[in-house]
């Protein structure tokens, strides 16, 4: 297979942290405070901000948002660096802040707590307040950084994500004809390759969504159409994000069948380029194979194996994430077909991972989730998967090696996660299956 080195060249010149997820990477050893200051008088940030300074804690972002709670009101996201004072600082900040998060990867293996995770599917709700880095905050080689016109619209895009909550209508966009006209550029180049590269499960979903979801070169579909869809096919669901989620909560959202998709367009200047996932790679890389039954069952098991997982297992699973849902492989009749959203919605790299020039291995999760991976060029590694259900069965026996005090078990008529952590818990699950193993007979009577 020759790939062609130009267009490789375009459409991903390099990725950065937290391309092709919406997770933001290398900071598992930082502690995240979102705070806001007691009183809005001036220098009353600055008060904060000294308090790390005198415990020598080193800040390595600050950013400062609206405040959902008071949309008057802004408040302050800080990264501190692992440090001594962390615990002091923290212990004074408390007396000059109305509110105040701590987002830590540090969960007390000494003091035993489980870390936080959500039950019901409506405490999806919390992470918007537990968002890493804030969508509108463009890095200065971002191609939109100088565009003051597409930094306003990454902030409304931004802001509408911040403020949804569960049952909402998802947010209708009105797409301007220029971002209208990226999207077609994205979908001309993809839509084509598809029929070559793309698995079977990916290509017989992709017609459905033209003709149910608005799937077309001229239009940029709307997330609340899609979402409809897929709750139908798959009982996956959509849900806007406002910036980067850590893998934990990430993943925690696919355990109750919930893709954390953004909404906004690359810019116009580069359209085979994005140096974070936006709504092309959203909608044509994620989106098909949410609607597939084993993709969505192979799915929800990494979400449901990562709550309350210890950060080691999070990771492991946040890798093996990757090299599937992102950059998976599988054999089809005999042929290597993408599935991953990465490949699917970057042609350079979709040649190109067919082609004789990265190794392919049989996707063990065990193995898988420690392979280290580049986030700036091409995989050299893939997995490649032999099925979904294959992949699922065997994502299903690596999370029975994490070491957890429960099971979990989803409920989909309350979308809640139930623990099974005593007998007449596990009993209740027995005669629910009792119930559906005498339905399943007297169908075979039937047939
Ligand atoms: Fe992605």
């Amino acid at each position: 297979m020759v790939v062609n080195e130009n267009a490789k060249a375009e459409i991903t010149p390099k990725r950065k942290q937290g391309d092709g997820q919406y997770i933001k990477e290398g900071s598992d050893e930082s502690t995240w405070l979102i705070f806001a200051p007691k009183a809005d008088a001036v220098g009353s940030l600055e008060t904060c901000l000294n308090l790390f300074t005198k415990h020598g804690v080193y800040l390595r972002h600050i950013e400062s948002r609206a405040s959902t709670r008071d949309l008057s009101k802004y408040e302050f996201v800080v990264e501190c660096a692992p440090s001594k004072g962390l615990h002091e600082a923290i212990e004074n900040l408390k007396l000059n802040v109305t509110y105040l998060n701590i987002i830590s990867r540090d969960f007390n293996e000494e003091s035993g707590t489980l870390p936080w995770f959500p039950r019901k599917i409506k405490e999806l709700d919390r992470f918007a307040n537990q968002i890493l880095s804030y969508g509108s905050e463009l890095d200065s080689d971002h191609p939109g950084f100088t565009d003051s016109v597409y930094r306003a619209r990454r902030k409304y895009f931004a802001d509408i994500a911040f403020n949804y909550k569960h049952d909402q209508p998802l947010p209708h966009v009105d797409y301007t004809d220029e971002e209208i006209k990226t999207w077609g550029v994205v979908y001309k180049q993809l839509v084509d390759l598809y029929p070559k590269y793309a698995c079977r499960e990916f290509n017989h979903v992709f017609p459905l969504l033209i003709e149910n979801c608005g799937y077309r070169e001229d239009n940029i579909p709307q997330l609340q159409d899609i979402s409809n869809f897929l709750k139908d096919s798959t009982g996956f669901i959509l849900r806007p994000v406002a910036g980067l989620l850590s893998s934990r909560d990430f993943l925690a959202g696919l355990a109750f069948r919930v893709f954390h998709s953004t909404q906004y367009i690359r810019h116009h200047s580069l359209p085979l380029y994005t140096p974070e996932p936006d709504v092309c790679h959203e909608l044509l890389g994620h989106v098909p194979l949410f609607a597939d039954p084993e993709f969505a069952d192979f799915s929800q098991q990494i979400g449901l194996a990562s709550l309350g997982a210890p950060d080691e297992y999070v990771q492991k699973l946040a890798t093996c994430y990757w090299f599937t849902v992102e950059f998976g492989l599988c054999r089809q009749d005999g042929q290597i077909k993408a599935f991953g959203a990465g490949l699917l919605s970057s042609f350079g790299e979709l040649e190109y991972c067919v082609s004789d020039k990265p190794e392919l291995r049989p996707f063990e999760p065990e193995k898988t989730a420690v392979q280290s991976y580049p986030i700036t060029e091409y995989q050299p590694v893939y997995y490649v998967a032999e099925s979904f259900e294959d992949a699922k069965n065997k994502m299903i026996e690596f999370s029975q090696t994490i070491p957890r005090e429960f099971t979990v078990r989803y409920n989909p008529y309350t979308q809640s996660v139930e623990l099974l952590t005593s007998k007449s818990q596990v009993e209740g699950v027995v005669k629910k299956l009792s119930g559906d193993i005498l339905l399943l007979l007297e169908a075979l009577r039937k047939l």
